[in-house]
């Protein structure tokens, strides 16, 4: 009987748990064992309690609820090999070969590390540590590993959107919509800025649902010492037009043409420079916490379908897969590849691409 474990890694994103509960459904209705690691990767390191069997009423509200219910931590151990062959004798202990994760491309990353390194941990705790005999391993010489991005930044190459993103993007929007209010009453400037870490994606959406006067994004960096006089040429003008307010969305890794990084108290400055009266307001962590929205709950739900569905088919020369979002289908591609891509799209970035950057990070996997 195929065992398998789910968890979620990284930063909790909405919607994480509307996977974990996909998860689990589909892998009991087709008759598999469900595991689920709390904590991250400190509960496959951890064991005992942090690793043990979920069921089908375990996970009954799950779709409404935010953040990650079986928890999320960052595990400086399973960066070491030491930590991932402990990893590797918890889950063989249980008869788990199959890990569904959850998470950014930190995480995804770590997976497939764990995946290809399986066979040698599995060697050595019979060989060295005599931890099992040849025949106790025999069934779990291959891990199998299936993705599921789970990140509010929206950052992940060759999928239309990850779990979580629509739901902070709905957040923001709803902020700005409040802010707006006080905005216009005083007739002030606000500088908003939101997470998404070198990504522009939830800055850019953000900024046309609001119609913003001005968005920063790392992606698209005006030049260094022209964005001043355009900001402000752009705020007057919508005032000459009649509106009451203005406000400039920043990304959080907003930069310039010279990668100089722009700070909302940076644009705030200069928007002060024309007389406005300007408050910054930094979203924070109101944009990753909350429920998810309908969007967040289906892309889960469908993704956790298939990711279960994938373990099922995976052999051990198939590739780790990732289960992304094309035009309205569930797609699945090569992990690795993905991850590759998206480190791709920030050393573009760094290295001034940004034309480039930009295409990558709408590059798709599509046979
Ligand atoms: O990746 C999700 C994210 O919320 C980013 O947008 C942000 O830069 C980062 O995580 C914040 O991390 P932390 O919660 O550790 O401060």
């Amino acid at each position: 009987k195929q065992k398998i474990a789910v968890m979620t890694s990284g930063g909790d994103s909405p919607g994480m748990n509307a996977a974990v509960r996909a998860v689990v459904r589909t892998g009991i209705y087709y008759g598999c064992d469900m595991y689920a690691v709390y904590e991250g990767y400190k509960g496959l390191l951890e064991g005992g309690d942090l690793l043990k069997p979920i069921s089908w009423k375990d996970v009954r509200g799950f779709l409404s609820e935010g953040g990650t219910l079986i928890g999320t931590a960052r595990c400086m151990e399973f960066k070491e090999r030491w930590g991932r062959k402990q990893a590797a004798k918890n889950l063989i202990e249980r008869g788990i070969n199959a890990l569904v994760v959850c998470g950014g491309d930190g995480s995804l990353t770590g997976a497939d590390l764990f995946r290809h390194e399986w066979p040698s941990l599995v060697k050595e705790l019979v060989e060295q540590d005599q931890s099992f005999t040849p025949e106790q391993v025999e069934p779990y010489k291959n891990l199998t590993i299936v993705g599921l991005v789970g990140s509010i930044d929206n950052d992940m190459s060759g999928t239309d959107s990850t779990i979580g993103a629509y739901s902070a993007l709905e957040r923001i929007v709803e902020m700005v919509d409040y802010i707006d209010a006080t905005a216009k009453s005083h007739s002030r400037a606000f500088v908003v800025e939101v997470m998404g870490r070198h990504c522009g994606w939830l800055a850019l959406m953000a900024g046309i649902a609001t119609g913003a006067d001005y968005i920063f994004i790392p992606e698209r960096p005006p030049k260094k010492d022209q964005w001043q006089a355009e900001l402000k040429e752009v705020c007057q003008r919508h005032r000459e037009k009649g509106r009451r307010n203005n406000t400039v969305i920043v990304a959080e890794g907003a930069i310039d043409d010279e990668l100089n990084p722009i700070t909302s108290e940076d644009v705030k400055k200069v928007l002060v420079e024309i007389g406005l009266d300007t408050r910054v307001t930094i979203l924070g962590h109101v944009q990753r916490g909350g429920t998810a929205v309908a969007h967040d709950r289906w892309l889960a739900t469908l993704q956790g379908v298939d990711a279960v569905k994938a373990v099922l088919e995976n052999t051990p020369s198939t590739p780790s897969p990732l289960i992304g979002i094309n035009e309205n289908k569930i797609i699945r591609m090569p992990l690795v590849e993905s991850v590759k891509l998206t480190k791709s799209v920030a050393e573009n970035i760094e290295n001034k691409h940004f034309d480039k950057a930009i295409a990558l990070r709408d590059s798709e996997f599509i046979d």
